[in-house]
């Protein structure tokens, strides 16, 4: 019943909800260039009464709801968009050339503003602390982890954070998630292949890296079909290659780069080495060499607590039904709400987006993605929910 009230109180500011969306839609902002989304954030919390800090990791914003002292639990979105040229058909669609919501953290961001807006109504029942994080950066800056630098997580500590993800693979009114790893560590790899460039018609006077690289890219995948448990998971992709300008010269040096992933972090770092001996190995077994290195920032594997998922479902089964949770399998996506999961038991949940009729159907990352905006009511009262029962309400 309460929680049947709180999404029915959420859909009555659908229309609030999915202004601030378009609005976060139309002027998408890649990592840590948040500036305009963090500026709205800070204005409708302003608007709404609720204090907030901001320009945290740069243009992250913490809101504070409630008693300000323990218990206390956090609420997570994150800001940032993508470098993809937007392709979709909706009146609503990027303003900025090259840069889209491809990923839903415009969605996101609405949602947790949403959150905001439901608990600042109840505030004078509150019984603690909520903690709204809005933080910028999760593709691939790792903003969740310069936020947990920042000591979003304490003072007061945070005892259960939750997170939504839009999810195109569930229906619009259904949930998804899993107790234990739920997404994948998550890394970045670079490769540069050096031998000795020359004229393509006597290979005999070159060290040619074309083909040593050929030979890098097919072994790599050894170590997966060969080296990994079967019954374990593991991905290497590389992902560009790049050596040459001419038909007829070999290149002195390629270079390429990938993704590395695995469900923990043990056998992510054990990938990690493996990758490397390989790559140096058949490098010098061609007359090559190789340098290998991992930038970037590695995300943990996100990891749900099993009974905080649980009580997830549980308020989730009396909002939606019983029929509208499933427990989905893991995912070697990445995600930095691993960051927090890592130090606070928490859940990270998939919202379903799916409608065929509209044409959601795309997965995130794609120029044609597309959420159905009837489940952004429905991600509000998740969070609302989630954070009232957690404080005992
Ligand atoms: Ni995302």
């Amino acid at each position: 019943m309460f929680t049947q009230n709180l999404l029915d109180a959420a859909r009555s500011h659908s229309d609030w909800i999915i202004d601030i969306r378009r609005q976060l839609h139309r002027h998408p902002e890649l990592m840590y260039e948040e500036v305009r989304t963090s500026q709205l954030v800070c204005d409708t919390l302003t608007e709404l009464g609720i204090s907030f800090e901001r320009g945290i990791a740069e243009t992250g914003v913490v809101a504070t709801l409630g008693t300000g002292v323990s218990p206390c639990v956090a609420l997570r979105a994150d800001m940032d968009a993508l470098p993809i040229q937007e392709q979709t058909d909706v009146p609503f669609r990027s303003e900025v050339d090259g840069r889209m919501h491809a990923c839903g953290h415009d969605c996101h961001t609405a949602m947790l503003l949403g959150a905001a807006k439901l608990l600042s109504e109840r505030q004078s029942e509150s019984r603690g602390t909520v903690k709204l994080l809005f933080q910028p950066a999760e593709e691939g800056g790792a903003g969740g982890k310069r936020m947990r630098e920042a000591g979003v997580l304490d003072a007061p500590r945070v005892e259960r954070i939750f997170g939504l993800h839009v999810w195109p693979q569930l229906p619009t009114g259904t949930i998804g998630s899993r107790p234990g790893t739920f997404l994948a560590a998550a890394g970045e790899i670079d490769i540069a292949i050096r031998g000795k460039g020359g004229h393509a018609a006597m290979p005999h006077l070159c060290i040619d890296p074309v083909v040593t690289s050929a030979k890098v890219i097919t072994e790599l995948q050894s170590i997966i079909s060969r080296e990994l448990d079967p019954l374990d998971s593991g991905v290497i992709s590389i992902t560009t290659i790049h050596g040459g300008e001419a038909y007829n010269v070999i290149p002195p040096e390629v270079k390429m780069r990938g993704t590395i992933r695995a469900l923990t972090m043990d056998r992510f770092r054990w990938l990690q080495e493996r990758a490397k001996a390989v790559i140096t190995h058949i490098a010098a077994a061609n007359n090559c060499e190789a340098d290998v290195s991992f930038p970037g920032n590695d995300y943990p594997p996100t990891v749900n607590d099993a009974s905080v998922w649980d009580s997830v479902q549980n308020f989730a089964a009396e909002m939606l039904g019983r029929e509208a949770i499933q427990e989905i399998p893991a995912v070697m996506g990445g995600e930095d709400f691993a960051f927090y999961t890592e130090e606070v038991p928490g859940c990270f949940v998939a919202l379903g987006i799916r409608n065929e009729d509209l044409g959601c159907t795309f997965g995130v990352h794609h120029p044609c993605f597309k959420a159905d905006e009837a489940a952004l009511p429905i991600g509000v009262a998740l969070h609302t929910a989630f954070a009232l029962q957690s404080l005992g309400q």
